[in-house]
Order: C-alpha cells, then structure tokens, then sequence
C-alpha cells in the first residue's frame, strides 16, 4: 500500500512517520521546501518525544519520503490531508486555504482508486463540499480526523482511543481501504466507528469544545474559590473521584493555549453562528473568556507581589503552551510575559525547549538558557508551564539565587510545602497562599 501525506506539520509529519513505522511506502508532501528538507534527513521541524527515531527509521529504511511536488502523491493508495486551518486573520472562523489549495491541486493525480482522507480540522460541512470538488476525478474522500495531543503524538497515532470514519452513505470501499491502512491498530482492539462526513467533523470539534469547556469550568472554579479562601486543587480532587466527572483535564492554572483548542472552539462558535445557531454554542465565548482571564489575574498577581516586595524583575518559567512540546502558539506563559512587559517589567524568561519558537514570536523578550540565569536576582519567579525540569527543582539552592523568595506558580504544580520550607511565599491561582515558614 502507498501512503501519501499532504502537510507535514504537526499532524502529518507525525502521521507521514507513523505510517511508514507501519510498513507502508509513504511520501510526504509540503510547501515549505526547508521543512522538506529537515524532514528528509530525519529531523522533525520540532520537538515531539519519540519523532526524531520514527522518521530516521522510515527515512533510513527507505519506506519515507519527504517532497515538495505533490505530483509524488500519485498513485498512492490513500492521499492524507493534513495542512493547518489556522484562525481567519479578522475572524474567529477557520481559514480553509491551505485544505482548499491542497485538493486542488491533487486534482489532476487522482484516479478512481484513489482514497483521499481527510485529517485535518474544519467545519463541519467542508468535507461534502470537498467532495465535490474531487467526484470528476472519481476519486473517493473520507474524513478521518486525528485527535494526537502534543508531546504524546506518536503515542495517539499509533495506539489511538478510537478510530473514526466519515464516509459517503454506503462507502464501503472507503471503508475497507481505511480498515487496510490501521489493520495492525485495529487489531488491538481499537474502536472504530463510521459515520457520514457531518458527524466525523463534528466529532473531532466538540471532542476539543469538551476539553476546553473541562478546563475553563475548574478555571471559573478557581476564580470563585480566589474570592473565598478555597482550594481549587483539593475540589478538583474531590469532584474528580465521581467517575462521571473524572479528573483528568480538571487542573486549574493559566488554562489552555496551543494551535487547537483556542482556535478551534472560536471556528466552532463561528461556524454554528453561520448555520443560525449561534446561541447553541454561545457558551464557548464564556469558556474563552473564563480562559484569557486566567492570563490577566496571573500577571495580576506577578505586579502584586512586585510590589510588595518592591522590585520589578520576574524570573519566567515555562514558555511552551504545555510541557513536552516547543509550541508557543496562543501560549499562555508567553501572553503572562507580554502583559508584563507592557507593564514596564523586567522579564527574564527561560524554557527547556521553546527558546527559538518564543524568540521569534516574542523577540523583545529576554529568553536565557538556563533556570539559573532566568531567576538570578528575580524579585518574583512565575511558573508559566509545569515541565518536570520545574517540578523537580531544589527550592533551597533557586532561593539562593534570587533577589526576594517569592513565586508565582500559575500551573498549580510546584510542592508548596518543599518551597515554603525553603523559605518562599507561594501563590499559585485558584488557592490559598502559603507563607514561607
Ligand atoms: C488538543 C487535544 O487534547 C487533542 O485531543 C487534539 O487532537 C488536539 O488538541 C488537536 O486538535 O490537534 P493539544 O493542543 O496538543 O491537544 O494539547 P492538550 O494536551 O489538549 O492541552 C491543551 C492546553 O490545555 C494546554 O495549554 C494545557 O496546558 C492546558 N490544560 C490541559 C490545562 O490548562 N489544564 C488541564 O487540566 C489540561
């Protein structure tokens, strides 16, 4: 089976590497000839745990190509659709270029044995309008969507919670060629469920409005139990013992950044807004707003204990939307950092990954390249991401670095009592401050 892969960002170079992992020749297919190039000597255009040893196998093995001419994808088995559908400059609604560019001009490689898949996120009703698009040829389109998280891509590609398939009413053979490409997945006993094209792009935008809502509910939580003393940590525990609530995605802190989840519930919102349905999905403006709020009170709370301590540099740490990845797209962290600066702040800030994605995004910010340089003489540390570098430091020895014993932790994920032991005053978001002891 020949695998083709269109976009090699996040999703496809994942799933162009994953696909060769599973045997299959599979050649993947970008614009950005410099990428393609990174990617044909093995190395992942950014950071992923596991990547940079499953596309040096493929790319070794010679079961992985990377190209900039999309006519390679003729003849493939299966055309993957995996560009971006980054937010509409002006809009909260999805920009659908890239997908639109990138079915136009397969068009004239397709024939009746070709499959293509959509994987990439759109609003719901793109892909029977792609489809249209693609019919003349013969060719058949499936949506597929992908639901990886960042840090842990190869792991959600490879062994997924589910697999779904949005097919044409009595596609079968859509169906058989896509059981075929994931037969060794499917093997395992993975759920894989068919479903008409409305459905499949549904599925993959309320699956993100779910996570986003989880998230912003114990924010909003958090913003109540600030105003009376609670612990918004030790609710999230208790709530979390229900099984039907679950505490997984119930930690409060500087809430959710990244290149989905913000823009994904804004295209949602924006789409159901186009059907006339806005209101049905009017909470997700409040799920937003819960969100970037997060990002003021913490910068709040960095200029209070300024202050208070009558200083104004802050040692940041963590600048990656989430720990495990270099990604600063709608970063929090970052946000944290800009708010500050504007405020006349001195920010020193460091992170273990994303110090060339944040200085290209942020390049008046001081980005160092250790813990150590970014908290010497700090009057106040803020904890922007929990990477464990930060859950693991030794409070004793940063106490002795910096200018006053003061931090910010806006993940809720440092050990209180360690830090207090050692002499911090500890504030995180959504509890009760702890005194340095
Ligand atoms: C998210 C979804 O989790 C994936 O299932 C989906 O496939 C992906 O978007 C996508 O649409 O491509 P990702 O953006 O990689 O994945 O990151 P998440 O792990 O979902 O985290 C998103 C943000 O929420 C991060 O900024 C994280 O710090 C924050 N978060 C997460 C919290 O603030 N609290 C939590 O309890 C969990």
């Amino acid at each position: 089976m020949k695998i083709a892969v269109i976009g090699c960002g996040y999703l496809g170079a994942v799933h162009a590497a994953a696909m060769a992992s599973l045997g299959y020749e599979t050649v993947g297919v970008d614009v950005d000839a410099a990428k393609v190039e990174r990617l044909r000597r093995g190395e992942p255009p950014f950071y992923e745990p596991g990547l940079p040893e499953l596309l040096k196998g493929g790319v070794d093995a010679g079961t992985l190509r990377f190209t900039t001419e999309v006519a390679e994808a003729a003849g493939a088995d299966v055309v993957f659709i995996a560009v971006g559908t980054p937010q509409l400059a002006g809009s909260d609604a999805a920009d659908l270029a890239y997908v639109d560019a990138a079915i136009a001009s397969l068009l004239p490689h397709l024939t009746e044995r070709s499959l293509i898949a959509g994987k990439s996120t759109v609003p719901v009703g793109t892909a029977r309008r792609l489809a249209e698009m693609v019919a003349p040829t013969g060719a058949s389109l499936a949506w597929n969507p992908e639901f990886l998280r960042e840090g842990f891509a190869v792991q959600d590609t490879l062994a997924p919670d589910r697999l779904v398939y949005g097919v044409q009413r009595g596609d079968d053979a859509s169906v058989a060629t896509l059981d075929t490409v994931y037969a060794s997945i499917l093997a395992r006993g993975t759920e894989r469920l068919v479903m008409d094209y409305a459905t499949a792009e549904l599925v993959k935008v309320s699956a993100n409005a779910f996570l986003a809502t989880k998230i912003s509910f114990i924010n909003a939580m958090a913003e109540l139990a600030e105003t009376v003393g609670a612990d918004v940590t030790q609710l999230a525990d208790a709530i979390g013992l229900d099984a039907r609530i679950g505490r997984r995605f119930l930690n409060a802190g500087l809430g959710f950044g990244g290149g989905c989840l913000p823009k994904d519930i804004r295209a949602f919102q924006a789409r159901a807004e186009e059907l006339g349905h806005g209101e049905a999905l009017g909470f997700l403006r409040e799920v937003d707003q819960i969100n970037l709020r997060r990002r003021d009170r913490m910068a709040w709370l960095v200029e209070r204990e300024l202050a208070a301590v009558g200083g104004d540099r802050v040692g940041m740490l963590g600048l990656a939307f989430k720990p495990d990845s270099d990604d600063v797209r709608d970063s929090p962290a970052l946000d944290v950092c800009r708010i500050l600066e504007r405020g006349g702040r001195r920010v020193t800030a460091y992170d273990p990954q994303a110090r060339e994605t944040a200085g290209r995004s942020m390049p008046t910010l001081d980005i160092v390249g250790s813990v150590e340089d970014a908290v010497r003489h700090a009057d106040v540390i803020a904890l922007g991401t929990e990477w464990q570098e930060f859950r693991d430091l030794d409070p004793e020895r940063i106490g002795a670095l910096t200018g006053a014993r003061v931090v910010v932790d806006g993940r809720n994920a440092l050990d209180a009592q360690r830090w207090s032991a050692a002499g911090f005053k500890v504030v995180g978001l959504g509890r009760p401050e702890v005194e340095a002891a």
